[in-house]
């Protein structure tokens, strides 16, 4: 179950609803969405669910962070075959609340793409996407910090940040997410008007009270 743009990827955090029976439920209720809509949704879940979502749930799963270590001697990394293995078809990296320094970055991508992952890596501003594309992940996220988890989308509040950022990886032909405080069907056709290539986004669909209905809405966006 590969990535396929266009694109939209929900990250469940360590959100309530996002764990455990809640999780997969709302994995499942993404399975139903994109079946009738043809669009592809994906789920980045915690280390701890992932064998089951992916093997269960019925949309593609990714870790939402890997180590690049060794095998061996290091408890608690989330290793990055072990993710393949669980059934995972990528990890972000490089998420705003998960940031590696570039060094760590570039080991966890090469890491990642030997364990047969796509990548996904996260970026906070243009410069960083345009750093970040030269490394070739398989696709670039890009989302404004201050504007994560807000109500404000960054196609609303800083629509030049994906426009640039289009830009900004058009040489490297990597496709360009983005994503803070989506959570509208027009906030999705803006940033698709603008050029990228799908979306990451969180709250807008985990916190929402019908989630399959906020997921109906923003797929018709694409
Ligand atoms: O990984 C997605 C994310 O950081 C954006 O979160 O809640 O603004 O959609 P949110």
């Amino acid at each position: 179950m590969a990535l396929r743009t266009p694109l939209i990827i929900v990250n469940l955090k360590t959100y309530p609803q996002g764990y455990g029976d809640a999780g997969i439920a709302l994995c499942r209720d993404m399975a139903a969405v994109a079946e009738e809509s043809g669009a592809c949704l994906a789920a980045a879940t915690s280390a701890v669910d992932l064998r089951r979502y992916a093997h269960k749930s019925g949309i593609p799963v990714l870790a939402q962070h890997v180590d690049a270590v060794p095998t061996g001697a290091y408890t608690g990394a989330v290793l990055p075959e072990a993710v393949a293995a669980a059934g995972a078809v990528g990890t972000l990296i490089n998420h705003a609340e998960r940031q590696l320094e570039w060094p760590t970055i570039e080991a966890t991508l090469s890491h990642a793409r030997k364990a047969g992952l796509t990548t996904v890596l996260c970026t906070a501003d243009v410069e960083a996407t345009a750093r970040g594309a030269a490394l070739r992940p398989d696709y670039v996220a890009v989302e404004p910090p201050e504007l994560i988890g807000g109500d404000i989308s960054v196609s609303t509040a800083r629509p030049e940040v994906i426009s640039d950022s289009v830009a900004a990886v058009a040489g490297s032909n990597v496709p360009l997410l983005c994503g803070a405080g989506v959570k509208t069907q027009v906030d999705v056709a803006k940033a698709m008007e603008l050029g990228a290539a799908g979306i990451l986004l969180a709250s807008g669909v985990v916190k929402a009270p019908k989630p399959r209905t906020v997921l109906e809405e923003l797929v018709q966006g694409l």
